[in-house]
């Protein structure tokens, strides 16, 4: 049976490659919903019809677990499909938590990147007011970034541009910690490695998503510790261009492993 992961596109290509890291013999399969990326700028009804679409067609493999590899889909949809399916469904949670306890006794903030829509879920803001107990959380909704990176756009020069005017509103020695709380983020983590200062630490929820899934599978001995690990593609077009497209894009990620 497959462990399953799921995107709006080739964010969730972060996470696996976590997973792939730590699960070496497990069969995988990769469900983008291409035909509706990005979910971060279109509206909370939107997105919550999209991603029941998406895993509608998921559970039709042979499935053991599934992934909401996407933030934004997470703070949507999460519940609901848990209250739905009863195989074990993993979110993504931006990493606040664990950058808050990095800068507890540095008395530098934290700045939270994510999507307008995941900013603005309750979800969220819970998550911020249960743990932020000395008000040092920001945020910064990134509308575009998601888009760059479906387009494949990792060039230096334009993407420096770009973060250095989302930053400029911002007096960035002050922070400790940049939290990516959209899984597209990390594919620029080398980029923003460029221009933030140099003892800033640049944290993404995968490795606690992983851990979730292994705590999930290793109880009822779910998890293979033998075999060749195989990943299955799919996107919601179906578009064999777009499927080449993530292949390439994994690579990227693993040959910086
Ligand atoms: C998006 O599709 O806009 C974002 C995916 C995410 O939040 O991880």
């Amino acid at each position: 049976m497959k462990i399953a992961f799921f995107d709006s596109g080739m964010g969730g290509l972060t996470v696996l490659n976590e997973a792939m890291n730590q699960l070496p013999n497990e069969e995988f399969l990769y469900f983008a919903d291409t035909l509706h990326v990005p979910y971060g700028t279109k509206s909370k009804e939107e997105v919550s019809s999209f991603v029941k679409q998406s895993v509608e067609r998921i559970v039709k493999e042979d499935v053991k677990a599934l992934v909401i590899a996407c933030n934004t889909a997470t703070s949507i949809a999460v519940s609901d499909l848990r209250a739905y399916y009863d195989f074990p469904i993993i979110g993504m949670e931006p990493a606040v938590k664990p950058a808050i306890e990095m800068n507890r006794s540095t008395g530098k903030r934290v700045l939270v990147l994510a999507t307008p829509l995941t900013l603005k879920q309750t979800k969220y803001h819970e998550l911020v007011s249960r743990i932020d107990d000395q008000s040092i959380v920001d945020s910064l909704p990134l509308p575009e970034l998601v888009r760059y990176c479906e387009e494949l756009n990792f060039e230096d020069a334009t993407m420096i541009d770009y973060f250095k005017s989302k930053f400029a509103a911002f007096d960035i020695n002050l922070y400790g910690t940049v939290v990516l709380g959209c899984t597209h983020y990390p594919f620029y983590k080398e980029i923003l490695k460029k221009i933030l200062p140099e003892d800033i630490h640049i944290v993404d929820g995968s490795a606690g998503t992983v851990k979730r899934l292994i705590q999930l599978l290793s109880p009822s001995n779910q998890l293979k510790d033998s075999g060749e690990s195989t990943i299955k593609f799919m996107c919601s077009d179906d578009n064999q261009d777009y499927i080449e497209k993530m292949k390439f894009a994994l690579n990227l990620l693993q040959t910086k492993r």
